[in-house]
């Protein structure tokens, strides 16, 4: 199972990353700032989603970024797609040597345009196992440069910094909002900005009650075998059991007409971000429609020019079932079911799971969604 196990860690983490985009994240400033200073500091976060996204406001009560009850959720309005080229050699970069890297990446941001536009899409792309944290390192080194040491009369410089990376994400058509707060020594907001992508979300449904349950997703997928990620609590992230059952598909593969799977390719390769929604609704859909989006998504996407285009494309799609909240539990199970299905009729061993996490009492439930029968372990 040697060969076999290389390739699952590879697409499976391109996939893990892209669940993280779809979940929604934050990009923190990992060095405390200011620490022992009596004057004011000058605080960042920045927030992430994949299809909307809420700024996050610095909280005196609970000393911490928050979203309100109800905010204003943004959306990004661009398609635009930096050079692959210039893509993969700065991710490869950032797996080298995260923090040289960042220095690049806070430059590229100050220069803006098109260069912001390929430092964000590597630092959201990079994949660099097991170096899982690379990205989030490069990210965290590149606004240490920006705002070394959380002194308010960086304030401009940051303001600054943050308008060309939200222009960047607004391009690119990742839905992003940074947030600044100076922050007075007892814990008082003195000023705050934010710094959003362009499109405002229509407001959500009224629901009834806040649940206190988010749901997240992972999913891997591999040529001979997968096991299924497991959804670990501490890290808040998914992780890789290697002792877990691997499982591959159940018959012969049933595999779809070669000219229709090529045009379905190239559009994962070329147009991600639109081929996502169509994706989403093929697999929705069940059946060939399912069968067909899968097996291109999988045979072809690995092989894209853009790294980044096949976890693009699969966390547009599920970003557009999953919402992160139970309302779309059933969507959720539905849609992994199908996919599941999809990939065992045509040959491709997956496993999509979902963790159900319950905020209020700590608890976790993951339900996992897999192909065919069991190769053993
Ligand atoms: C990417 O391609 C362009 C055009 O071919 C070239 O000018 C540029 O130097 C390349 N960048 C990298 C990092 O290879
Ligand atoms: C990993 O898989 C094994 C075998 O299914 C299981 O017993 C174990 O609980 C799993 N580990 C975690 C952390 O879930």
């Amino acid at each position: 199972m040697k060969a076999p196990r290389a390739t699952l860690a590879l697409i499976a983490c391109v996939l893990v990353a892209a669940a993280a985009i779809v979940d929604g994240r934050k990009l923190e400033q990992w060095v405390p700032v200011a620490g022992g200073t009596s004057g004011p500091t000058l605080r960042t976060t920045v927030n992430i989603g994949f299809t909307q996204v809420p700024c996050l406001a610095f909280s005196p009560l609970v000393q911490d970024w928050t979203t309100s009850n109800s905010p204003t959720l943004y959306t990004a309005t661009g398609n635009t797609r930096p050079p692959f080229n210039e893509t993969e050699d700065l991710i490869s970069r950032i797996c080298q040597d995260p923090l040289a890297a960042g220095t690049d990446i806070a430059s590229a941001v100050q220069a803006g345009g098109q260069e912001a536009q390929t430092a964000l899409v590597a630092l959201l792309s990079a994949d660099c196992p097991p170096n899982n944290e690379a990205g989030p390192a490069s990210y965290s080194a590149a606004i240490d440069q920006v705002n070394p040491s959380g002194d308010p009369a960086d304030l401009d410089e940051v303001s600054s910094w943050f308008t060309n990376l939200a222009a960047a994400a607004d391009d690119v058509g990742v839905p992003l909002c940074a947030s600044i707060a100076v922050v007075d020594p007892t814990g008082g907001v003195v000023e705050a900005h934010t710094f959003h992508t362009s499109g405002i979300a229509a407001p959500a449904a009224e629901s009834g009650s806040a649940s206190p349950e988010r749901v997240r997703t992972s999913a891997v997928f591999g040529q001979e075998g997968v096991t299924c990620d497991v959804y670990d609590s501490e890290s808040d992230s998914w992780v890789i059991n290697t002792t877990a059952p691997v499982y591959g598909t159940s018959g012969s593969a049933n595999t779809p007409p070669a000219t229709l799977v090529a045009a379905l390719g190239d559009q994962v390769c070329n147009d991600p971000l639109a081929a996502g929604p169509l994706l989403r609704d093929a697999v929705q859909a069940g059946g060939e429609q399912a069968q067909l989006w899968t097996y291109a998504l999988l045979n072809l996407g690995p092989n894209c020019p853009d790294p980044s285009a096949l976890s693009m494309a699969y966390s547009v799609a599920i970003g557009g079932i999953n919402d992160g909240t139970t309302d779309s539990l059933d969507a959720t199970t539905e849609w992994f079911t199908n996919l599941a299905a999809a990939g065992d009729a045509v040959g491709n061993p997956l496993c999509a799971s979902l963790a159900i996490i319950n905020e209020a009492t700590g608890e976790v439930e993951q339900r996992d969604f897999h192909t065919g029968g069991e190769e053993g372990a």
